[in-house]
């Protein structure tokens, strides 16, 4: 029996054919771990908001961002798709990489689901940052939630052209190219993408040293044109920290601002906490251990990599395989990693597909899973993962169809 709504703090949501979310994913709402003091993710950002508010005063010494930490996690499919151009048929939408409470609502799956209500309520300025959900696989950096920053700034003319020297129009009507809109000329896209790109440059050289090696490469979002992600080089491999691009005019024009032009960016804090504070596993944050948070204790916000040295302890690894052969249909992967983190919980420390064959015979297919477990706080005894194992198999049998062997 499934009651005919989700209810979440009093307010109720009709389920349909879209709805996923499961009470293990609803437990993460309301924790607000890069609010919550001492943590890592909130020194982080207390760390970012720092370096926005220094770099970005105003004529009068004031800082030119605000920032929106607090914004409801649960957002409409139109905030966190149509607001942004995202296509009907964009794989982000399909609710194999999502958590949808029904056809019109989701829990965010960016934070960029907010810009276009905020660039419509009159902001030029802003930063948000609060948890994102997704749908994804399980291993040491991959947690359905995590929190991401993002930041907008808006330009109109006189902000972005020198009027007295040159006589510039932000607009033309032209063409787009890869290097930009059809609506900006030249030099406005050139601009912003110079302003951004400083910008990220020295927000990272402010959280990861000045001697970090930086590279662009050139990608593409609905929202933004041109767009970039931002690598920096980590114990010798390039990890991808974030993405951001020139604001796509037409969703300017659609928030009642068709006389600014502005660039966006988004980045997810785990990714950096985990490098800065040393975290090597995503499930940490979760942790409500004190030897956890106790390391951050008195930390200031602009202190970094003051874990160095001060490994977090890991407690050993256990493993139990699952086989079963596939129902006709074959099946989603996303639905195994959901009901394995559903009832293992956080004690699943990843998923692996080991082995795949197909009957000679029957021509049915067999998959085998390895189900590494790993307690943050403990060693597990095998008793007990030996339990969880078997409710596991047991739900992956009746909820997927399969035939376990
Ligand atoms: N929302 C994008 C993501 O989550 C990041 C992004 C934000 C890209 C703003 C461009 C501009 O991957």
């Amino acid at each position: 029996f499934t009651a005919s709504t989700v209810d979440i703090d009093g307010r109720k949501f009709n389920r349909d054919k879209w709805t996923n979310v499961n009470p293990n994913i609803l437990n993460y709402l309301n924790r607000n771990l890069h609010l919550k003091p001492g943590h890592p993710l909130c020194l982080l950002r207390e760390n970012i908001i720092s370096f926005m508010y220094k770099s970005f005063p105003n004529h009068a010494g004031n800082p030119i961002f605000s920032v929106y930490d607090r914004l409801n996690p649960i957002v409409t499919t139109k905030q966190n798709f149509d607001s942004l151009l995202i296509p009907q048929d964009h794989p982000s939408r399909t609710p194999s990489d999502c958590y949808y409470l029904n056809k019109d609502f989701i829990l965010r799956g960016h934070t960029s689901a907010h810009q276009e209500e905020l660039i419509a309520s009159g902001l030029d300025s802003f930063v948000v940052m609060g948890d994102v959900y997704r749908r994804d696989e399980i291993d040491a950096s991959h947690f359905p939630v995590f929190h991401q920053a993002e930041g907008v700034r808006l330009f109109a003319k006189h902000q972005l052209h020198d009027i007295d020297k040159d006589n510039i129009e932000l607009f033309e009507d032209g063409k787009r190219t890869p290097q930009k809109q059809e609506y900006h000329t030249e030099l406005t896209s050139n601009k912003l993408q110079h302003d951004l790109k400083t910008c990220l440059t020295k927000l990272v050289h402010h959280l990861f040293g000045s001697d970090v090696e930086t590279r662009w490469t050139e990608t593409f979002f609905p929202f933004t044109h041109p767009s970039f992600e931002l690598e920096v080089k980590f114990q010798d491999k390039w990890l991808e920290l974030l993405g951001c691009g020139v604001i796509e005019q037409q969703i300017l024009y659609n928030a009642g601002v068709p006389d600014k032009v502005g660039w966006a960016f988004g980045l997810g804090l785990e990714r950096i906490a985990m490098r800065l504070y040393e975290i090597p596993d995503i499930r940490l944050f979760w942790s409500n251990d004190s030897g956890f948070l106790s390391q951050f204790q008195g930390a200031t916000p602009n202190q970094k990599n003051h874990l160095q040295g001060t490994s977090v302890s890991q407690y050993p690894q256990c493993y139990n395989d699952v086989s079963f052969w596939l129902p006709d249909g074959g099946i989603n992967s996303s639905d195994l990693y959901e009901i394995v983190r559903g009832v293992g919980g956080d004690i699943v420390e990843q998923v692996r597909l080991v082995d795949e064959f197909v009957h000679p015979k029957t021509k049915k297919r067999s998959q085998c899973y390895r189900i590494i477990y790993r307690h943050m706080e403990r060693t597990l005894n095998q008793a007990e993962v030996g339990e969880v194992h078997n409710r596991i198999t047991a739900q992956l049998a009746s909820d997927l169809g399969v035939t376990l062997r």
